[in-house]
């Protein structure tokens, strides 16, 4: 079986994965401590190195909000329904017999129909729902001053940020199952580690992971 090997992530978007990765992990252990899953580092630190993490997030996306219109990699994110049904049963039937992956990866269209679907569904409710009541949360202070204290409930604005950390966490477990799902255990993170990916011609075993 023929293989070949695309430059598929490049400098850029393999920083701006790993430190969101780390950021996000990191805002998922304070996180669950502030809600009082556990205690690690009190409570205090914790909420004071969330804070730093989700600040630093905001900057990340920042840039890589920018990075995504400047170059139109955004377009790797437009849903299709083009081998979505084939993409669908290799992953709840066809990998758990060996088959091929029907989805056959190239440097413009990296994301198999169900990444594109899922990392939208991160990119337009999950992050949104975090974000928004992050913020009212972190400016709780001054909820009065803003006159927004009748409009708005701790209670609702705790419940949908908990509801987002656990959508969150969701999507961080299934993306590391799927990792290890590539033509070998670690050849997606391979690729998010040196930026080339290994294709095979027909058949093909992988896809770019995630
Ligand atoms: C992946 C991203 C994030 C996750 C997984 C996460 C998770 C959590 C969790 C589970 C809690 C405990 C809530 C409770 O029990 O009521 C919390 C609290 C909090 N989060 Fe986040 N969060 C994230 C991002 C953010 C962002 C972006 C902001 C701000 C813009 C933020 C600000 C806060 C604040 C202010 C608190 C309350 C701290 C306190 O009680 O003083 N979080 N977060």
């Amino acid at each position: 079986m023929a293989a070949s090997r695309i430059y598929i992530f490049n400098g850029f978007e393999r920083l701006w994965h790993w430190l969101q990765a780390a950021l996000i992990i990191t805002l998922l252990v304070t996180g669950f401590e502030i809600h009082g899953s556990y205690a690690n580092l009190g409570f205090k630190t914790a909420v004071q190195v969330h804070t730093l993490a989700a600040w630093s997030l905001v900057g990340l996306w920042v840039l890589a909000v920018f990075w995504h219109i400047t170059t139109g990699q955004w377009r790797q994110y437009i849903l299709t329904t083009d081998k979505f049904m084939a993409v669908a049963r290799f992953y709840s039937v066809g990998i758990f017999k060996g088959e091929p992956h029907p989805y056959k990866v190239t440097a413009l269209k990296k994301h198999n129909p169900i990444q594109r679907m899922t990392y939208l569904a991160i990119l337009i409710v999950v992050s949104p729902m975090i974000w928004v009541s992050g913020w009212f949360y972190l400016f709780y202070g001054s909820w009065r001053a803003w006159g927004l204290e009748p409009y708005l409930s701790l209670q609702w604005v705790a419940f949908f940020h908990v509801a987002a950390a656990f959508m969150m966490l969701a999507f961080l477990v299934s993306h590391l199952y799927l990792i290890t799902t590539g033509h070998t255990m670690g050849a997606h993170l391979k690729a998010m580690i040196t930026g080339w990916e290994t294709v095979h011609d027909e058949p093909d075993t992988g896809t770019a992971a995630k």
